[in-house]
């Protein structure tokens, strides 16, 4: 056991974060917090999963491997098995709501984690700081597959809305087999390779490695233009709504909704993004949680109406596609909206894609400076001076899967992952008031432990609403990393 909980030292890191030569600037506000938090989270998670999510996913009835866990537990296999992953319908906006909740209390415990340990940077380093060795390596992994992972589910709804913005500009279809997945629900399309989501993301690995990097300007240009295209969407296309698709309106009852909000859950990943700005806020007390709570609030606003408006325009049982609003608007012929969603779409995926390599190579970076990975990973170009070798590693590890897999499976991963991240992060919170009680916070969450409880319940019912199959390969993701961490990783350290 020695070892294996070992910490650094908090107050080395934050002398180091104040050195002068390497302290961070105090100028975001509680406005340009809530600017952060919405440009890295609008993006995948509506333009693509509300249609699975609203539609439910029968493909596949005759195996309980796709019935979500809680069903399994509740109704037993062979009922659960034969609803497959019910849809939540026109009850879509509903999960919205619930998943914000749970977010907000999650939102909370990040908050206060790094308002302690201000150093810019994620939940690894305060886990490295706090809770010792092992729950760093589970959580620095874990954010593999949430950054990972996810921007493979990124980049593959980037495909779809770039196909279509190709259809309705141009007229052009790239050939079947070079634009699709070739695994869709586990099944083999035809498809050869997806080279979109591909070559996307080994262009903007060339702009990372040379430090292109998107700056404040540059992102606060892609908020609005997604923005204004949801805007576009909603006063477009609301007269377009017939009563009777919301007819009735939670066809799968409360387990369609639960289910729903286990998939769209990653239309709200990112928002914690806001809490790893602590160091450079004016004043973190106020403006952290006001800047987490805002964000989720205009994004909860935006994804409810865009989701009561596509449930309204188009039966929901037709929106299980890649790209449901673009699909949506073609069945009413509302062409120039159309292009509209396939812009604001196009930009919200790419700042997102861009936000998450950027983090994880950054991640795979830190995780080798403090040698729990091989230090190629922590190579530094000579002249850009950028992480480029984690950079590529974190380009090609992102680029082939998406080019294979299609958006559910990996987006189903991506939650599961980053739902158990926030369940450390809240059990950190607790755990941190008893052992280290008079450490300075310039956030606190109120109520502890009742909020971070409730965020720990909330968190762990959705991951009981995704399916078996995810369980399983996320049982085998946390194998692998700790077999890594055990046989290689613990013995290198730098700490030891
Ligand atoms: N929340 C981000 C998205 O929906 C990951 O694309």
């Amino acid at each position: 056991m020695s070892g294996l909980f070992r910490t650094k030292d908090i107050d080395k890191l934050l002398a180091g974060a104040n050195d002068p030569a390497r302290r961070l600037n105090k100028t975001l506000g509680p406005w340009s917090l809530t600017a952060l938090g919405v440009g890295a989270v609008i993006g995948a998670g509506i333009f693509v999963l509300t249609g699975t999510a609203a539609a439910g996913e029968t493909r596949h009835i005759e195996s309980i491997l796709h019935a979500p866990l809680l069903d399994l537990i509740l109704q037993g296999t062979t009922a659960a098995s034969t609803l497959g992953r019910p849809g939540a319908g026109p009850g879509i906006s509903l999960s919205f709501v619930l998943v914000a909740v749970a977010c907000g209390f999650a939102a909370l415990c990040f908050a206060e984690l790094a308002s302690m340990i201000p150093i810019a940077g994620s939940a690894y380093t305060y886990a490295y700081a706090t809770m010792g060795e092992i729950v760093a390596w589970i959580i620095g992994w874990d954010l593999i597959l949430e950054y990972a992972v996810g921007n493979m589910a990124v980049a593959v709804g980037f495909s779809a809305y770039f196909n279509d913005i190709l259809h309705a500009l141009f007229g052009v279809e790239l050939p079947k087999q070079l634009s699709n997945p070739v695994l869709a629900g586990g099944q083999y399309t035809g498809a050869w390779f997806n080279l979109p989501p591909f070559l996307i993301l080994m262009i903007l690995t060339i702009m990372l490695v040379r430090g292109v990097r998107e700056s404040a300007g540059a992102n606060n240009v892609m908020v609005i233009v997604k923005i204004v295209a949801i805007l576009v969407f909603v006063a477009g296309a609301a007269p377009a709504v017939k009563a009777e698709n919301w007819h009735p309106f939670l066809p799968n009852g409360f387990s369609g909704v639960l289910t729903g909000a286990a998939i769209v859950f990653f239309a709200y990943i990112g928002f914690d993004a806001v809490s790893t700005a602590g160091e450079e806020c004016r004043n973190p007390q106020r403006d952290l949680p006001f800047g987490i709570v805002a964000s989720l609030i205009v994004c909860t606003i935006m994804y409810m109406s865009v989701a009561l408006v596509l449930t309204g325009i188009a039966n929901w049982k037709t929106l299980d596609n890649a790209a449901p609003v673009a699909n949506a608007l073609r069945g009413l012929g509302f062409h120039g909206i159309r292009k509209w969603v396939d812009i604001g779409a196009i930009a919200g995926l790419l700042s997102v894609l861009l936000v998450f390599q950027y983090g994880q190579a950054r991640v795979w970076f830190a995780m080798s400076r403090d040698r729990l990975l091989p230090d190629v990973f922590s190579a530094v170009h000579s002249r850009y001076h950028t992480p480029h070798v984690s950079t590529w590693i974190a380009g090609l590890f992102v680029g082939i899967p998406a080019g294979i897999w299609d958006i559910g499976t990996l987006a189903d991963l991506t939650n599961i992952g980053t739902l158990f991240a926030f369940i450390i992060v809240s059990i950190g919170v607790i755990v941190l008031r008893k052992t280290q009680p008079n450490r300075p916070r310039a956030f606190r969450v109120p109520l502890v432990p009742w909020l971070p409880g409730i965020s720990i319940a909330s968190c762990a019912v959705l991951m009981t609403s995704l399916p078996l199959e995810t369980w399983v390969r996320f049982v085998v993701w946390l194998a692998i990393g700790l077999a890594i961490y055990f046989l290689y990783s613990r013995k290198r350290t730098a700490l030891g």
